[in-house]
């Protein structure tokens, strides 16, 4: 199997300026590009690998990345503001990846809030930022958006641990994927993205909404103290979940308090 190919993947570009370089084997591209952050990488530095050793997700779990099937990519930006500022950037970047499937394969994957790409009850891929910040101001220095598509995978490919709650692109589409396609597609997405990051979040939150699947759905909330069950109801201006209990009170849940599963199978 070959590893993404940069001059396909430039092909696809178009006038995109962001410079992607393209690795065989890293532990993480997301630990990666916040060495080169904090070593002032430019602003759209992105890395792509063909597999991680060390690939991870949300929560300190692991992303299981094999060679050949997934894309493993981390873009770097710069946006010049407070951490406050950046509370619906995770949003933002999956909204950006659903148009970037959209757009590489004819088919729109919905969002598992907040931070999952979701086909049927099954996982394409994660996203997850992290922030570097200025210790003299405590401003935003870099965001690195990290994020992991499953795109080659048959069924079997898929380790035994996460099999009945994985697909990828070429399982949706009954036919292989173009990866090259995809990378160049998110790197593209995600440019556009940046671009509108300080200036328009609410309108990529209605977008953002329109695209989640836990909205209208029940949840359970795991808490290290306690499991609630309630209705997510909403999405507020920072991209935290509003859900409904059954008393009707109502609570704003950020990505960090709480993991938040569907009540009925992955979603
Ligand atoms: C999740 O599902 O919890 C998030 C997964 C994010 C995985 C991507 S793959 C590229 C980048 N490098 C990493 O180590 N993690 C992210």
């Amino acid at each position: 199997m070959s590893i993404p190919d940069w001059k396909a993947i430039e092909a696809h570009l178009g006038g995109c300026p962001w410079q992607v370089q393209v690795f065989e084997e890293v532990t993480s591209t997301n630990t990666l590009l916040k060495e080169l952050g904090r070593q002032g990488a430019p602003a759209g530095t992105v890395l792509v690998a063909d597999r991680q050793t060390g690939g991870r997700g949300r929560l300190g779990r692991t992303f299981l990345s094999p060679g050949g099937v997934g894309v493993y990519l981390s873009a770097l930006i710069r946006p010049d503001c407070a951490p406050t500022e950046l509370m619906h950037l995770t949003c933002a970047v999956a909204v950006a990846m659903c148009d970037a499937v959209e757009n590489a394969f004819g088919f729109r994957p919905g969002i598992k809030w907040t931070n999952d790409l979701v086909v049927g009850k099954k996982k394409l891929g994660g996203i997850l930022t992290e922030l570097g910040l200025d210790p003299k101001t405590g401003r935003v220095s870099y965001a690195v958006l990290g994020i992991g598509i499953n795109c080659g995978q048959c069924e079997a490919d898929f380790d035994e641990s996460i099999r009945a709650m994985a697909t990828s692109a070429r399982m949706v589409l009954g036919r292989p994927a173009d990866r090259d396609r995809l990378i160049a597609e998110m790197v593209k997405a995600l440019e556009k993205m940046d671009r509108a990051l300080l200036t328009s979040p609410e309108a990529m939150l209605e977008r953002y909404r329109a695209d989640c699947i836990t909205l209208g759905r029940e949840v359970s909330l795991h808490r290290t103290d306690s499991v609630t069950h309630a209705t997510a109801v909403g999405i507020d201006e920072e991209g935290a979940l509003i859900v409904e209990y059954p008393d009707g009170r109502r609570e704003a849940v950020s990505s960090g308090e709480a993991s938040v599963r569907g009540m009925y199978g992955y979603v």
